[in-house]
């Protein structure tokens, strides 16, 4: 199969390594030059875990390729996929659907042959039909049928989750694009990954459902954690005791700073909008958008509570600032909320991220950013850990806690217990939940 990939981002790129993986020919697209050259110089410009490796060897198999000329790529193409961002639209939290219209648009004008047009960007119900309108009004001859294709990796897991997925669905209408998608994901059919054929509508409802749901169980035992800390208990106790029955199960059950990333934000609120749209109020969904928002406060109050009250004077080492580790994601990361905070009370901030300071030093103006622990604990006041990355599950408590000015740990990750840290050495311990 011949596949373009319009749009060479965090799911893009991932896919058309993967599809290239899988056998297929690949070319992927972006509008960003320096993305593209980046790539055709064989550097990969986002940080994904194997990505290098697993691309290399697909283009030095002759698979993959990248370009800006979307025609050029979409020209004898069996399928194109539109990969491109969906960020929040400023002002009404709906989808913001600009790029994935001008791509509909131009794909139109390039199509040549029949050709699957399958959206694999998280949009709205009824964005695939609306797409189908835009090409066929710009392109009357063209020959094609539209097909979404939500995607569920995570970033830090990308590869694994497309290789090995919990489920592939696919909206569908015609039979003649069924065959074109079993042909594309045969390789996951023949290992008897399940395959979801179904609607246009429920395939982009899907999406929207899955990421509203797993938000809703991290919020829920977020808001749990809360209570814990009021009437005592503990939230990893409660979340193992819940989590172990089979109707709940054990995953997305850690409390934490609060939800964030490229995907849930967005589509919460997407969905939210949704209902609206449909005089149909996602009332959960507005509920844990809100909860989740107060999570985020709730932190900022630990971490001040720490700091004798106040941010102005301390200097603060904050360990992680991307949304999760293993990523080099910044967009919508609690951290995002929560140092500007301690920076306008006055704090002094350090920042430690193995790979987040790219993206993070414009977004996180007036931080220092340093490279080791514990030189960013020396002589301060509190360090925070934010984002579980390994380098800071295994730290040397002890010489962490005798360079600092006062050692004191605020854990939002739970990565330590109270015992452990006052065994080191630290004179406060916080973490969440208990
Ligand atoms: N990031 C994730 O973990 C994830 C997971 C599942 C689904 N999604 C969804 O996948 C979609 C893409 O997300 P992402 O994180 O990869 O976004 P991204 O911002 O990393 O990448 C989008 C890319 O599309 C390019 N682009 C935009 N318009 C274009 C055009 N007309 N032609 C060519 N290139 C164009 C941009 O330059 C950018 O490089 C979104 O809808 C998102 O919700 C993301």
């Amino acid at each position: 199969m011949r596949i373009a990939m319009i749009g060479t981002g965090y799911v893009g790129l991932v896919s058309g390594v993967c599809f290239s993986d899988f056998g297929h020919d690949v070319i992927c697209v972006d509008k960003a030059t320096d993305k593209i050259e980046m790539l055709q110089s064989g550097q990969v410009p986002i940080y994904e875990p194997g990505l290098d490796v697993l691309m290399a060897k697909n283009v030095s198999a002759g698979r993959l390729t990248f370009t800006t000329d979307l025609a050029d790529a979409v020209d004898g193409a069996d399928a194109v996929f539109i990969a491109v961002g969906t960020p929040t639209r400023r002002g009404d939290g709906h989808a913001d659907l600009t790029y994935v219209m001008s791509a509909a648009r131009e794909i139109a004008q390039a199509i040549t042959d029949y050709v699957v047009v399958v959206t694999k960007s998280t949009v709205p119900v009824g964005t695939n039909r609306k797409v189908h309108e835009v090409i066929a009004a710009a392109n009357p001859e063209a020959e094609f049928d539209v097909a979404s294709n939500p995607e569920f990796l995570r970033e830090g897991a990308a590869i694994d989750d497309f290789m090995r997925p919990d489920r592939v669905v696919v909206g569908v209408e015609s039979e003649r694009a069924v065959e074109v998608m079993a042909k594309i994901y045969r390789p996951l059919y023949l290992r008897d990954f399940p395959i979801l054929n179904t609607d246009l509508e429920s395939a982009e409802l899907i999406k929207y459902a899955a990421n509203a749901f797993l938000a809703t169980k991290i919020t829920f035992i977020n808001e749990i954690a809360g209570l814990c800390e009021r009437v005592g208990g503990d939230v990893k106790e409660v979340a193992r005791g819940i989590g172990l029955d089979g109707r709940i199960g054990n995953k997305f059950l850690r409390a934490g700073p609060g939800y964030g990333g490229s995907c849930f934000p967005k589509d919460t609120a997407a969905l939210a909008r949704i209902g609206q749209e449909h005089a149909y109020p996602m009332q959960i969904t507005e509920t844990v958008i809100r909860v989740n928002d107060a999570v985020k406060a709730r932190m900022i109050e630990k971490i001040r509570e720490v700091c004798d009250d106040r941010f102005n004077g301390k200097t603060i080492a904050v360990l992680g600032v991307t949304f999760k580790p293993d990523t080099d994601d910044m967009r919508d990361a609690p951290s995002l909320t929560i140092v500007p905070a301690l920076i306008g009370g006055g704090a002094k901030v350090r920042v430690v991220d193995p790979q987040g300071r790219a993206e993070g030093e414009a977004l996180l103006p007036g931080v220092e950013w340093l490279d080791d622990p514990y030189i960013a604990a020396k002589g301060a006041d509190a360090v925070v850990i934010m984002t579980e990355w390994n380098e800071f599950r295994a730290l040397n408590l002890t010489d962490l806690a005798s360079t600092m000015k006062t050692a004191r740990m605020v854990d939002l990750r739970n990565v330590y217990s109270s015992d452990l840290a006052l065994g080191a050495g630290f004179e406060t311990y916080i973490g969440v939940g208990s």
